[in-house]
């Protein structure tokens, strides 16, 4: 199975936001969660692991598994009311929320591919099974969070251009599709 890790520096540990953009860029995660998970028709066997660090209570760890999710639709509203639930302490199928941060996430993974400009390019990358792709969010990753996760893994580039994350992620999809790699 896919797996994409997506550090937020800003999005909310609580249920208080009118819209995910105001949630500390709760949009953000959604985009991400949507290209990570949703294809035409189906979801995709691939987990999106969110790590919440905006206030009042992070970091939080946010694991959509798409082998498991029911009633969810594409769209934005459906989705922010699907984010209220679970982040005030509600249940949703195929959703896991937990506290936990971004490095003890990491340290429990074999081998990582960080999504970075300046890493080595995608098309030369031999693939295992079951990847695990980190990537930051509107900001970028932090210099000491990326230094941490390249312990388990490199860098790697979808080329010279600079992606949103939910791009990255679809890009990665893409990619991996076409090498019919799982
Ligand atoms: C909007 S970008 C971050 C922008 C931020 N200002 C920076 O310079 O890192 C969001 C994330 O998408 C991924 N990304 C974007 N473009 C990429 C590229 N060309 N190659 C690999 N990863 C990319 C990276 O993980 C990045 O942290």
């Amino acid at each position: 199975m896919r797996e994409f890790i997506l550090f937020s520096r800003t999005a909310r540990t609580d249920d208080n936001f009118k819209f995910l953009r105001e949630g500390g860029r709760l949009d953000v995660v959604y985009q991400c969660i949507l290209m990570s998970i949703f294809s035409s028709h189906r979801h995709r066997n691939t987990k999106l692991h969110a790590i919440l660090n905006g206030p009042p209570n992070p970091p939080l760890h946010l694991e959509v598994d798409g082998s498991e999710l029911r009633d969810a639709r594409v769209d934005e509203k459906t989705w922010e009311n699907i984010l209220r639930k679970v982040l005030s302490g509600g249940k949703h199928p195929g959703i896991r929320l937990g506290k936990k941060s971004f490095q003890e996430l990491v340290k429990e993974k074999n081998k990582l591919y960080v999504l970075e400009e300046r890493g080595k390019d995608i098309v030369e990358v031999e693939f295992d099974e079951n990847p695990v792709f980190v990537l930051g969010d509107q900001v970028g990753l932090p210099k000491k969070d990326e230094g941490f996760a390249l312990r388990y893994g490199e860098k790697i580039s979808l080329g010279k251009g600079l992606y949103l994350s939910s791009s990255a992620i679809d890009i990665v999809n893409w990619w991996l599709d076409r090498k019919g790699i799982q």
